[in-house]
């Protein structure tokens, strides 16, 4: 069944996401390819990705309403078919003759190890401004030029749409000290993003990224600390609601009404998989609670992100990563 079939609290809202979409090439080998050496894979692998496509798939499966905006080359027919039915409106979706679609060339061993070769490719050709789609709500991550990523955001903002911001991978220290964090309702972070975005944005380098004593703390306190931290920068605006993921330590939240939560993970029926993908998962999937929290005030925050919560569980339990996004029906079904 289509996710769209299901109407569930279906409303008004539409999400734009404007960002990436890449080919992730797997090239199975036993051990990484070293300088001047040509080695033969043992399997290859042909993934969709880039986390504007796989947040853009996690809306829809969470059966909200999404468009995108992207470009792709000719070799990117397939991954636009993908997203089309999967329930994304790929209307403003370009394709460019100048660059092969993005890609990231990754090398595995049966060890686990990885090597990773990106090649931004149509993602990075210069886009004429499109004409914006109507929509409630605004999903943006930095895989992008970063000033399509300003552009959209101010357009977001002056149509008085909801935007949320997941920064990564993240922009460099003076691209976060000059953002407009005005324009932005949520930063949706996991750990390492928040502390980095402190190191960049607290007045002095030598300014603790957060106080007290961090070992006998667990993971869910410092993390909070350090949401607190962000919140109370001069240069960060205390208009934006935190989010931060904390892997298998779930979630904290901390809202610009000054209330704070930790939803913890899901309860796992098996073991961990394969986590690539989970925060773009948890993201769409809260992105689709916010459009149905905006028409069904029942519907809170806390809601969102558990309902986030769950459907990141189920993903880091499959192979994969646009591939593991659960469906809504899976997601309701799993009574964590
Ligand atoms: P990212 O991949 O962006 O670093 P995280 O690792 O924080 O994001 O994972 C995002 C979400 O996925 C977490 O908040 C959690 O809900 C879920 N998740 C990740 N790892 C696990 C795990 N080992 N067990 C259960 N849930 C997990
Ligand atoms: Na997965």
């Amino acid at each position: 069944m289509s996710p769209k079939s299901l109407n569930t609290q279906q409303t008004e809202s539409r999400c734009l996401v404007r960002g990436s979409i890449n080919i992730d090439e797997f090239f199975h080998v036993s051990r990484i390819v070293t300088p001047g050496e040509t080695r033969s894979s043992t399997r290859y692998e042909r993934r969709a990705g880039g986390k504007g496509a796989n947040q853009a798939v996690a809306v829809a499966k969470a059966a909200g309403h999404v468009s995108m905006i992207a470009s792709v080359g000719r070799d990117g027919d397939w991954i636009v078919n993908l997203l089309r039915e999967t329930g994304v409106d790929v209307d403003l979706i370009s394709v460019t003759d100048d660059e092969p679609t993005g890609r990231a060339i990754i090398q595995l061993t049966p060890e686990g190890e990885n090597c990773i070769l990106l090649h931004r490719g149509a993602n990075f050709v210069p886009h004429v401004l499109p004409n914006y789609p109507p929509f409630t709500h605004c999903l943006l991550q930095n895989e992008i030029p970063f000033e399509d990523t300003l552009a959209t955001l101010s357009h977001a903002r002056s149509t008085g749409a909801t935007t949320i911001f997941n920064p990564s991978p993240l922009p460099s220290h003076e691209e976060l000290r000059s953002f407009p964090w005005r324009n932005v309702d949520w930063l949706i972070v996991n750990e390492g993003e928040a502390r980095s975005l402190i190191d960049a944005l607290k007045d002095s380098p030598n300014q603790p990224t957060t106080t007290g004593d961090e070992t006998s703390r667990g993971i869910k306190d410092q993390g909070m600390s350090t949401l607190y931290a962000l919140h109370h920068l001069p240069t960060f605006s205390s208009s934006v609601n935190i989010v931060c993921t904390l892997g298998s330590e779930g979630v904290i939240t901390l809202l610009t009404s000054g209330e704070s939560f930790h939803v913890p993970a899901a309860k796992l029926d098996g073991p961990v998989k394969d986590t690539t993908g989970a925060g773009d998962c948890f993201t769409g999937y809260l992105v689709a609670g916010l459009m149905e929290s905006a028409s069904n005030e029942d519907l809170g925050v806390q809601n969102a992100i558990c309902m986030a919560v769950k459907a990141a569980g189920i993903c880091v339990q499959k192979p994969g990563a646009m591939e593991s996004i659960p469906d809504r029906m899976q997601v309701e079904g799993n009574r964590t």
